[in-house]
Protein backbone atom coordinates (compact mmCIF):
# COMPACT_ATOMS: atom_id res chain seq x y z
CA UNK A 1 0.00 0.00 0.00
CA UNK A 2 1.75 3.07 -0.93
CA UNK A 3 1.88 5.97 1.81
CA UNK A 4 -1.03 8.09 0.76
CA UNK A 5 -3.59 5.62 -0.50
CA UNK A 6 -7.20 5.68 0.90
CA UNK A 7 -8.25 2.75 -0.60
CA UNK A 8 -6.37 -0.66 -1.75
CA UNK A 9 -7.69 -3.41 -4.05
CA UNK A 10 -6.59 -6.43 -4.83
CA UNK A 11 -7.24 -9.14 -7.10
CA UNK A 12 -10.81 -8.53 -6.21
CA UNK A 13 -13.52 -11.09 -7.34
CA UNK A 14 -17.04 -11.42 -7.03
CA UNK A 15 -19.80 -14.95 -7.75
CA UNK A 16 -22.85 -14.51 -7.32
CA UNK A 17 -24.82 -17.46 -6.46
CA UNK A 18 -26.48 -17.17 -10.00
CA UNK A 19 -23.12 -17.66 -11.09
CA UNK A 20 -22.56 -14.60 -12.70
CA UNK A 21 -18.95 -13.55 -12.60
CA UNK A 22 -19.33 -10.19 -12.14
CA UNK A 23 -15.84 -9.16 -10.90
CA UNK A 24 -13.04 -11.11 -12.36
CA UNK A 25 -10.00 -9.92 -10.22
CA UNK A 26 -9.36 -6.39 -10.71
CA UNK A 27 -6.50 -4.40 -8.98
CA UNK A 28 -6.83 -0.61 -7.89
CA UNK A 29 -5.98 2.19 -5.59
CA UNK A 30 -7.16 5.56 -4.63
CA UNK A 31 -5.08 8.24 -3.48
CA UNK A 32 -6.36 10.92 -0.55
CA UNK A 33 -8.32 13.41 -2.07
CA UNK A 34 -8.52 12.43 -5.38
CA UNK A 35 -11.89 11.77 -7.53
CA UNK A 36 -11.99 8.46 -8.94
CA UNK A 37 -14.65 7.27 -11.33
CA UNK A 38 -15.34 3.96 -12.85
CA UNK A 39 -16.68 4.00 -15.94
CA UNK A 40 -18.20 0.97 -17.93
CA UNK A 41 -21.27 -0.19 -19.58
CA UNK A 42 -24.37 -1.59 -18.05
CA UNK A 43 -23.54 -4.31 -16.15
CA UNK A 44 -20.01 -4.22 -16.20
CA UNK A 45 -19.62 -4.31 -12.16
CA UNK A 46 -19.23 -1.14 -10.83
CA UNK A 47 -22.13 -1.50 -8.46
CA UNK A 48 -20.88 -4.60 -7.40
CA UNK A 49 -17.51 -3.54 -6.94
CA UNK A 50 -18.72 0.14 -5.38
CA UNK A 51 -21.18 -2.09 -2.87
CA UNK A 52 -18.20 -4.79 -1.66
CA UNK A 53 -16.15 -1.63 -0.76
CA UNK A 54 -19.31 -0.38 1.53
CA UNK A 55 -19.40 -3.22 3.04
CA UNK A 56 -22.63 -3.86 1.78
CA UNK A 57 -21.48 -7.22 -0.47
CA UNK A 58 -19.57 -9.91 0.59
CA UNK A 59 -16.68 -10.79 -1.41
CA UNK A 60 -15.80 -13.87 -3.02
CA UNK A 61 -12.28 -13.19 -3.37
CA UNK A 62 -9.29 -10.89 -3.01
CA UNK A 63 -9.00 -8.03 -0.41
CA UNK A 64 -10.34 -4.09 0.08
CA UNK A 65 -8.52 -2.04 2.66
CA UNK A 66 -10.32 1.96 3.25
CA UNK A 67 -7.84 3.85 5.49
CA UNK A 68 -5.81 0.83 7.06
CA UNK A 69 -8.80 -1.25 7.45
CA UNK A 70 -9.72 -4.55 5.99
CA UNK A 71 -13.32 -4.33 4.72
CA UNK A 72 -14.19 -7.83 5.53
CA UNK A 73 -12.78 -8.02 9.19
CA UNK A 74 -12.64 -4.84 10.25
CA UNK A 75 -16.20 -3.81 8.51
CA UNK A 76 -17.38 -1.15 11.77
CA UNK A 77 -14.62 0.65 11.70
CA UNK A 78 -14.53 1.42 7.20
CA UNK A 79 -17.97 2.00 7.63
CA UNK A 80 -17.31 4.40 10.33
CA UNK A 81 -14.81 6.41 7.84
CA UNK A 82 -17.24 6.14 4.64
CA UNK A 83 -20.49 7.79 3.53
CA UNK A 84 -22.66 5.90 0.58
CA UNK A 85 -25.04 6.92 -1.61
CA UNK A 86 -26.52 4.28 -3.81
CA UNK A 87 -27.69 4.26 -7.35
CA UNK A 88 -31.00 5.67 -7.28
CA UNK A 89 -31.75 5.64 -3.54
CA UNK A 90 -35.20 6.38 -2.62
CA UNK A 91 -35.43 9.08 -0.40
CA UNK A 92 -39.53 9.16 -0.06
CA UNK A 93 -40.06 9.28 3.41
CA UNK A 94 -42.51 11.68 5.16
CA UNK A 95 -40.05 13.72 6.54
CA UNK A 96 -38.20 17.41 6.34
CA UNK A 97 -35.33 17.20 5.30
CA UNK A 98 -34.28 18.62 8.49
CA UNK A 99 -36.04 15.84 10.20
CA UNK A 100 -34.08 13.04 7.52
CA UNK A 101 -30.80 14.39 7.85
CA UNK A 102 -31.60 14.59 12.21
CA UNK A 103 -32.33 11.05 12.14
CA UNK A 104 -29.49 9.92 10.35
CA UNK A 105 -27.05 11.89 12.85
CA UNK A 106 -29.04 10.57 15.68
CA UNK A 107 -28.38 6.85 13.86
CA UNK A 108 -24.35 7.62 13.95
CA UNK A 109 -24.77 7.34 17.78
CA UNK A 110 -24.64 11.48 18.24
CA UNK A 111 -26.70 13.14 20.85
CA UNK A 112 -27.67 16.49 22.76
CA UNK A 113 -26.38 19.62 21.16
CA UNK A 114 -24.65 17.69 18.75
CA UNK A 115 -27.11 16.97 17.00
CA UNK A 116 -28.08 20.21 16.06
CA UNK A 117 -24.68 20.97 15.13
CA UNK A 118 -24.08 18.14 12.43
CA UNK A 119 -27.65 19.43 10.90
CA UNK A 120 -26.60 22.92 10.97
CA UNK A 121 -23.28 21.80 8.88
CA UNK A 122 -24.86 19.18 6.95
CA UNK A 123 -27.61 21.87 5.67
CA UNK A 124 -24.98 24.75 5.12
CA UNK A 125 -22.09 22.34 3.30
CA UNK A 126 -25.05 21.04 0.12
CA UNK A 127 -26.67 24.92 0.68
CA UNK A 128 -29.88 22.78 2.06
CA UNK A 129 -31.11 25.92 4.10
CA UNK A 130 -33.87 26.76 2.28
CA UNK A 131 -35.48 24.04 1.92
CA UNK A 132 -34.58 21.92 5.46
CA UNK A 133 -38.57 22.19 6.64
CA UNK A 134 -39.93 21.37 3.33
CA UNK A 135 -41.08 17.30 2.75
CA UNK A 136 -38.74 15.38 1.20
CA UNK A 137 -41.21 14.27 -1.80
CA UNK A 138 -41.54 17.90 -2.76
CA UNK A 139 -37.85 18.54 -3.65
CA UNK A 140 -36.89 18.45 -7.25
CA UNK A 141 -34.38 15.77 -8.27
CA UNK A 142 -31.26 17.42 -7.71
CA UNK A 143 -32.13 18.58 -4.49
CA UNK A 144 -32.85 15.13 -3.53
CA UNK A 145 -29.52 14.27 -4.80
CA UNK A 146 -27.96 17.08 -2.56
CA UNK A 147 -29.70 15.41 0.27
CA UNK A 148 -28.70 12.16 -0.17
CA UNK A 149 -25.33 13.61 -0.24
CA UNK A 150 -25.72 15.60 3.03
CA UNK A 151 -27.06 12.55 4.80
CA UNK A 152 -24.16 10.26 3.74
CA UNK A 153 -22.12 13.25 5.22
CA UNK A 154 -23.20 13.66 8.78
CA UNK A 155 -20.58 11.93 10.78
CA UNK A 156 -17.69 13.23 8.33
CA UNK A 157 -16.43 10.07 6.17
CA UNK A 158 -12.91 10.71 4.42
CA UNK A 159 -14.39 8.53 1.92
CA UNK A 160 -17.54 9.29 -0.19
CA UNK A 161 -18.70 6.12 -2.06
CA UNK A 162 -21.31 7.54 -4.94
CA UNK A 163 -23.25 5.35 -7.26
CA UNK A 164 -23.92 7.33 -10.70
CA UNK A 165 -24.18 10.38 -8.49
CA UNK A 166 -25.94 12.31 -11.21
CA UNK A 167 -28.24 9.93 -13.23
CA UNK A 168 -30.98 10.86 -14.14
CA UNK A 169 -30.81 14.96 -13.53
CA UNK A 170 -31.28 17.54 -16.55
CA UNK A 171 -27.41 19.23 -17.37
CA UNK A 172 -28.13 22.54 -15.04
CA UNK A 173 -28.14 20.23 -11.16
CA UNK A 174 -25.85 17.64 -13.10
CA UNK A 175 -23.12 20.69 -12.93
CA UNK A 176 -24.22 22.00 -10.25
CA UNK A 177 -23.57 18.95 -8.32
CA UNK A 178 -20.01 18.94 -10.07
CA UNK A 179 -19.68 21.80 -8.05
CA UNK A 180 -20.49 20.37 -4.92
CA UNK A 181 -18.45 17.54 -5.18
CA UNK A 182 -15.58 19.56 -6.20
CA UNK A 183 -16.37 21.75 -3.57
CA UNK A 184 -16.37 18.47 -1.02
CA UNK A 185 -12.83 17.44 -2.25
CA UNK A 186 -11.29 21.08 -1.79
CA UNK A 187 -12.59 22.46 0.98
CA UNK A 188 -13.21 19.05 3.18
CA UNK A 189 -10.36 17.02 1.72
CA UNK A 190 -13.01 14.02 1.08
CA UNK A 191 -11.92 11.32 -1.32
CA UNK A 192 -14.31 10.38 -3.63
CA UNK A 193 -14.91 7.20 -5.73
CA UNK A 194 -18.02 7.20 -8.33
CA UNK A 195 -19.47 5.28 -11.09
CA UNK A 196 -20.77 7.57 -14.25
CA UNK A 197 -21.81 6.47 -17.45
CA UNK A 198 -21.28 10.59 -18.29
CA UNK A 199 -18.08 10.91 -20.28
CA UNK A 200 -18.36 14.42 -19.42
CA UNK A 201 -18.61 13.90 -16.21
CA UNK A 202 -15.67 11.57 -15.94
CA UNK A 203 -13.58 14.29 -17.79
CA UNK A 204 -14.57 17.47 -15.89
CA UNK A 205 -14.69 15.57 -12.25
CA UNK A 206 -12.75 12.50 -12.10
CA UNK A 207 -8.84 13.09 -11.43
CA UNK A 208 -8.52 9.62 -12.22
CA UNK A 209 -10.60 6.97 -14.34
CA UNK A 210 -10.99 3.09 -14.52
CA UNK A 211 -12.64 1.83 -17.93
CA UNK A 212 -14.40 -1.43 -16.53
CA UNK A 213 -15.89 -3.55 -19.05
CA UNK A 214 -17.35 -7.68 -18.41
CA UNK A 215 -15.85 -7.36 -14.62
CA UNK A 216 -12.52 -6.39 -16.11
CA UNK A 217 -10.19 -3.16 -15.86
CA UNK A 218 -9.37 -2.63 -19.13
CA UNK A 219 -7.75 0.93 -18.81
CA UNK A 220 -6.75 3.19 -15.99
CA UNK A 221 -4.82 6.86 -16.06
CA UNK A 222 -6.14 10.22 -15.57
CA UNK A 223 -9.16 11.48 -18.55
CA UNK A 224 -5.97 13.67 -20.41
CA UNK A 225 -3.97 10.37 -20.55
CA UNK A 226 -6.60 7.94 -21.73
CA UNK A 227 -6.96 10.54 -24.67
CA UNK A 228 -3.81 10.68 -25.53
CA UNK A 229 -3.35 6.62 -25.78
CA UNK A 230 -5.82 7.75 -29.21
CA UNK A 231 -3.39 9.50 -31.20
CA UNK A 232 -2.90 13.14 -32.17
CA UNK A 233 -5.10 16.11 -32.81
CA UNK A 234 -6.36 16.91 -36.14
CA UNK A 235 -6.95 20.57 -37.26
CA UNK A 236 -9.51 20.45 -39.76
CA UNK A 237 -9.89 23.02 -43.00
CA UNK A 238 -12.82 23.68 -44.80
CA UNK A 239 -12.55 24.45 -48.61
CA UNK A 240 -13.89 26.79 -50.89
CA UNK A 241 -12.62 24.18 -53.80
CA UNK A 242 -11.14 20.79 -53.39
CA UNK A 243 -6.99 20.82 -53.27
CA UNK A 244 -6.15 19.29 -56.72
CA UNK A 245 -3.15 16.09 -56.85
CA UNK A 246 -0.31 19.09 -56.50
CA UNK A 247 -1.69 20.75 -53.38
CA UNK A 248 -1.94 17.39 -51.59
CA UNK A 249 1.19 16.11 -52.94
CA UNK A 250 2.81 19.38 -51.33
CA UNK A 251 0.84 18.97 -47.94
CA UNK A 252 2.27 15.43 -47.76
CA UNK A 253 5.97 16.60 -48.39
CA UNK A 254 5.37 19.23 -45.99
CA UNK A 255 3.68 17.57 -42.70
CA UNK A 256 4.26 14.00 -43.63
CA UNK A 257 2.52 11.02 -46.11
CA UNK A 258 0.38 9.91 -43.17
CA UNK A 259 -0.90 13.15 -41.35
CA UNK A 260 -2.48 14.54 -44.07
CA UNK A 261 -5.94 13.07 -45.29
CA UNK A 262 -7.90 15.15 -48.02
CA UNK A 263 -11.21 14.97 -49.03
CA UNK A 264 -14.03 16.85 -51.62
CA UNK A 265 -14.64 20.04 -49.36
CA UNK A 266 -12.11 19.92 -46.68
CA UNK A 267 -8.82 18.33 -45.66
CA UNK A 268 -7.23 17.53 -41.83
CA UNK A 269 -3.98 17.84 -40.80
CA UNK A 270 -2.63 15.26 -37.56
CA UNK A 271 -0.42 17.32 -35.13
CA UNK A 272 0.53 17.10 -31.66
CA UNK A 273 -1.67 19.75 -30.07
CA UNK A 274 -3.90 21.86 -32.01
CA UNK A 275 -4.84 24.24 -30.06
CA UNK A 276 -0.93 25.45 -29.76
CA UNK A 277 -0.06 24.86 -34.11
CA UNK A 278 -3.50 25.85 -35.33
CA UNK A 279 -1.68 29.38 -36.02
CA UNK A 280 1.39 28.31 -37.76
CA UNK A 281 -0.06 25.39 -39.60
CA UNK A 282 -2.54 28.35 -41.30
CA UNK A 283 -0.10 30.54 -41.83
CA UNK A 284 2.01 27.52 -44.01
CA UNK A 285 -1.46 26.72 -46.01
CA UNK A 286 -1.72 29.76 -46.45
CA UNK A 287 1.33 30.75 -48.03
CA UNK A 288 0.44 27.48 -50.57
CA UNK A 289 -2.24 29.65 -51.65
CA UNK A 290 -5.12 27.30 -50.49
CA UNK A 291 -7.60 29.39 -49.61
CA UNK A 292 -9.76 28.00 -46.54
CA UNK A 293 -13.04 28.97 -45.17
CA UNK A 294 -12.77 27.75 -41.92
CA UNK A 295 -10.97 25.53 -39.50
CA UNK A 296 -11.48 22.92 -36.66
CA UNK A 297 -9.43 21.60 -33.88
CA UNK A 298 -10.33 18.00 -33.32
CA UNK A 299 -8.97 16.33 -29.97
CA UNK A 300 -9.42 12.87 -29.34
CA UNK A 301 -12.43 12.39 -27.31
CA UNK A 302 -12.91 10.07 -23.78
CA UNK A 303 -15.66 8.51 -25.89
CA UNK A 304 -12.94 7.43 -28.60
CA UNK A 305 -10.73 5.89 -25.49
CA UNK A 306 -13.70 4.18 -24.40
CA UNK A 307 -14.97 2.78 -28.12
CA UNK A 308 -11.06 1.66 -28.35
CA UNK A 309 -11.14 -0.49 -25.07
CA UNK A 310 -15.31 -1.55 -24.65
CA UNK A 311 -16.00 -1.75 -28.77
CA UNK A 312 -19.17 0.10 -27.50
CA UNK A 313 -19.68 4.04 -27.58
CA UNK A 314 -21.16 5.23 -24.44
CA UNK A 315 -23.65 7.53 -25.83
CA UNK A 316 -26.13 4.10 -26.63
CA UNK A 317 -25.80 3.81 -23.08
CA UNK A 318 -27.43 6.31 -20.89
N1 LIG B 1 -27.77 -9.43 -6.71
C1 LIG B 1 -27.32 -9.97 -7.84
N2 LIG B 1 -27.43 -11.30 -8.07
C2 LIG B 1 -26.98 -11.84 -9.23
N3 LIG B 1 -26.36 -11.16 -10.21
C3 LIG B 1 -26.25 -9.83 -10.04
C4 LIG B 1 -26.70 -9.16 -8.85
N4 LIG B 1 -26.42 -7.85 -8.95
C5 LIG B 1 -25.81 -7.69 -10.15
N5 LIG B 1 -25.71 -8.88 -10.81
C6 LIG B 1 -25.06 -9.11 -12.11
O1 LIG B 1 -23.69 -8.79 -11.98
C7 LIG B 1 -23.21 -8.12 -13.15
C8 LIG B 1 -22.65 -6.76 -12.75
O2 LIG B 1 -23.72 -5.94 -12.29
P1 LIG B 1 -23.51 -4.48 -11.71
O3 LIG B 1 -24.85 -4.06 -11.20
O4 LIG B 1 -22.38 -4.50 -10.78
O5 LIG B 1 -23.12 -3.66 -13.01
P2 LIG B 1 -23.01 -2.07 -13.23
O6 LIG B 1 -21.69 -1.85 -13.87
O7 LIG B 1 -23.30 -1.37 -11.97
O8 LIG B 1 -24.16 -1.80 -14.28
P3 LIG B 1 -25.11 -0.50 -14.46
O9 LIG B 1 -24.31 0.44 -15.30
O10 LIG B 1 -26.28 -1.03 -15.22
O11 LIG B 1 -25.47 0.03 -13.13
C9 LIG B 1 -24.40 -8.06 -14.11
O12 LIG B 1 -24.31 -9.16 -14.98
C10 LIG B 1 -25.58 -8.19 -13.19
O13 LIG B 1 -26.67 -8.78 -13.87
MG1 LIG C 1 -24.69 0.01 -11.40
Amino acid sequence: MSENSIVVVKDLEKKYKSGTHAVKGINFEVKKGEIFGMLGPNGAGKTTTLQMMGTLLSITNGKIKILEYDVESESNNVRENIGFALQEAGLDSLSTVKELIAFHVKLFGFRGVEIKRRVEQSLSLLDLHQYSDQMIPELSGGTQRRLDLAVSLVHDPKLLILDEPTTGLDPAHRSDLWTLLKKLKNEKGITIVMSTHYMEEADVLCDRLAIIDSGEIVAMDTPQKLKKTIGKDRIEFKLFESLNEEQIIALKDKFGEDNVSANDSFFTVRVDDGEETLLDTLKIIIQMEIKVKGTKVLRPSLDDVYLKYTGKRLEDLS
